[in-house]
Formats: structure tokens, C-alpha cells, sequence
């Protein structure tokens, strides 16, 4: 994880300049969690968003609430065909995000029961593909237009093992490494690939109320939130959020797996 384009660090005001920093972004996962707080923060910051997710109804709420700065598309981000779909909404409307937040993921457990692969693959499929099917479609367009910026939201899972989601650490690993090779592959091209990684995030879906969590570790959605804009506005290409978690993985990195896990498992959820 160390390397000079990567920077573990706590959020402040992002330093968004007032007309160079704001324009049209999609975002995927916005009917709930980080991606709806990253909507509606960058709505009220001046930028047009739209937003993708599966469910209907939330997004609708989301559009009553925020008004005609928000625009959605309900779909399946990890099906072709819908994310072919989701451009084509996107032109009609004369909608042209020069960035895109893939924030749609799953978190199933998958070996609760004994290891359950179809569980497995499934949160591969839409944890990875669901931001690719965006960028080999997105990216043709960003090379011509000369400008634009794909985020992945990834996780610390995508670095050390999860024994609980072995699909989810698999497909986190996946989608950081998809999106570091396309930065090398890219990096003198005037579009940028950046990863997010984050630790733990108290949306509802990850830490019910029921579930405890260490304070001491845990973020806010819509401090998540200001990360990613942070992350958005800036140059570095790779932030692990939040810093304090991220120095204790540098530091424990010659940790084997196993002392990582017995040592980090009060912390996790
Ligand atoms: N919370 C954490 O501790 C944490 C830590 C590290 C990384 N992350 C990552 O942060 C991202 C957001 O997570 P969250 O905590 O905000 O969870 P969340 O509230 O469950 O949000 C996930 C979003 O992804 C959407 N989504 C899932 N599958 C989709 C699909 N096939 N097509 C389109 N949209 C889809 C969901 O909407 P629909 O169900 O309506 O489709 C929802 O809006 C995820 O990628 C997650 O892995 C979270």
C-alpha cells in the first residue's frame, strides 16, 4: 500500500474551487449509505448528480429531497445491458459527467454456513463488474473529451483477508488492482483513476444499530462522504479513510494474516 501517490489522512473541507471543482458527476449506490450522503453533499455543493442504484423508491425520495439537481437511473450496475441503458438516459438528457464515483457494492457473508460460492460470486460479479461495465463504456468518451475522473470505492478488505465475505475481500482486491493497473495503463492520458479504500463506515447496511463498533475506528457516512470529495478534488490517486486505520495497516503490514486478524478482530464488525 505505501507508495508516494497514496496518503492516509482525516477529512477536512474539501478544497473544491468554485468553478473549476464543480460539474456533473454519477454516482453509483445512491439510494442508500455513502453514495446518498455523496449525492446530496455534492448536490448542495453546486454539482448536478446522477445517481444509479437498484431500488426505485429511495431514489425517488432522494429526487424530491434534492430537486432537479438530482437525476437517477434504476439499474442493475453489474448487468451490461443496464449500464448501456444508464448512458443512454444520461444522453438523452444532455448529461455529461466528466466524473464517476462506483460506489455500488455488496456485502454478504459467505461462509456463515460453511463456504457458499455461488454467494461468493455473486458479490465478485457486482462488486468488480458493476464499476468496469462503467468504464468500458465511459472511458472512450473521457479520452475524447480530454478530461475525467473515475473513483472506486474499495476497502481495507481489499487488502488484508476477511474471513467472514472471502467473495467480498476477493472482489475489493480485485477492483483496487483493475483500477491501479488502468492508472498505469492511463497515467499520461488527461483521464485519472482513483481508488478509495475505506475501513469501517457506519452506514446501516454495514453496522446496524444492534452491531457495536469501535469508535475509535469508525467514520460517518457523511464523513465518507467528504473523503470521496476530498479524493475527487485533489491529485492523490489512492486514500485510505479513515488515516488512523490506515498508519495501523502500514504499521502492521509485516504482520502475518492470522496475528492481523487476532489482534484487529475487537475492532471489527
Ligand atoms: N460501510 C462500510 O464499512 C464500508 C467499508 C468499506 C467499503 N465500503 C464500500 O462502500 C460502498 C458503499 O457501501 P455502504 O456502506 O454505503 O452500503 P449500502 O448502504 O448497502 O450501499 C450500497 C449501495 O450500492 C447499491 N447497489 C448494490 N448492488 C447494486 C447493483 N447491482 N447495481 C446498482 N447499485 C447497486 C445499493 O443500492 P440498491 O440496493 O438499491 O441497488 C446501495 O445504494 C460499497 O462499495 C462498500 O463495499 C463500505
Amino acid at each position: 500500500m505505501a507508495s508516494s501517490d497514496t496518503a492516509a489522512h482525516d477529512v477536512r473541507a474539501p478544497q473544491e474551487k468554485s468553478s473549476a471543482g464543480k460539474g456533473q458527476v454519477m454516482i453509483t449506490g445512491t439510494s442508500s449509505g455513502i453514495g446518498r450522503a455523496l449525492a446530496k453533499q455534492m448536490v448542495n455543493d453546486g454539482w448536478k448528480v446522477w445517481g444509479v442504484a437498484r431500488r426505485e423508491a429511495p431514489l425517488r425520495e432522494l429526487q424530491q429531497e434534492l430537486g432537479e439537481s438530482f437525476s437517477f437511473s434504476v439499474a442493475d450496475a453489474s448487468a451490461p445491458a443496464d449500464v448501456a441503458r444508464v448512458v443512454r438516459e444520461m444522453d438523452v438528457a444532455k448529461f455529461t459527467p466528466d466524473t464517476v464515483v462506483l460506489n455500488a457494492g455488496i456485502y454478504p457473508h459467505d461462509t456463515d454456513n460453511g463456504f457458499a460460492s455461488e454467494v461468493a460470486r455473486e458479490v465478485i460479479s457486482v462488486n468488480v463488474n458493476s464499476a468496469l461495465n462503467f468504464v468500458g463504456v465511459l472511458l472512450p468518451r473521457f479520452l475524447s473529451r480530454g478530461r475525467g475522473q473515475f473513483v472506486a470505492v474499495s476497502s481495507l478488505f481489499g487488502v488484508r483477508p476477511d474471513p467472514r465475505g472471502v467473495g467480498y475481500a476477493a472482489s475489493k482486491a480485485a477492483l483496487s488492482m483493475a483500477f491501479r493497473s488502468l492508472h498505469v495503463c492511463y497515467h499520461r492520458s488527461p483521464v485519472r483513476f482513483k481508488v478509495m479504500y475505506f475501513g469501517p463506515i457506519t452506514t446501516e447496511k454495514y453496522f446496524p444499530p444492534s452491531r457495536p463498533h469501535s469508535a475509535l475506528a469508525a467514520r460517518s457516512p457523511q464523513q465518507a462522504a467528504l473523503a470521496i470529495r476530498r479524493l475527487i478534488a485533489g491529485r492523490r490517486v489512492r486514500v485510505i479513510y479513515p488515516g488512523l486505520v490506515g498508519w495501523a495497516f502500514r504499521l502492521s503490514a509485516w504482520l502475518p494474516d492470522l496475528a492481523f486478524e487476532t489482534l484487529s478482530k475487537p475492532f471489527k464488525r
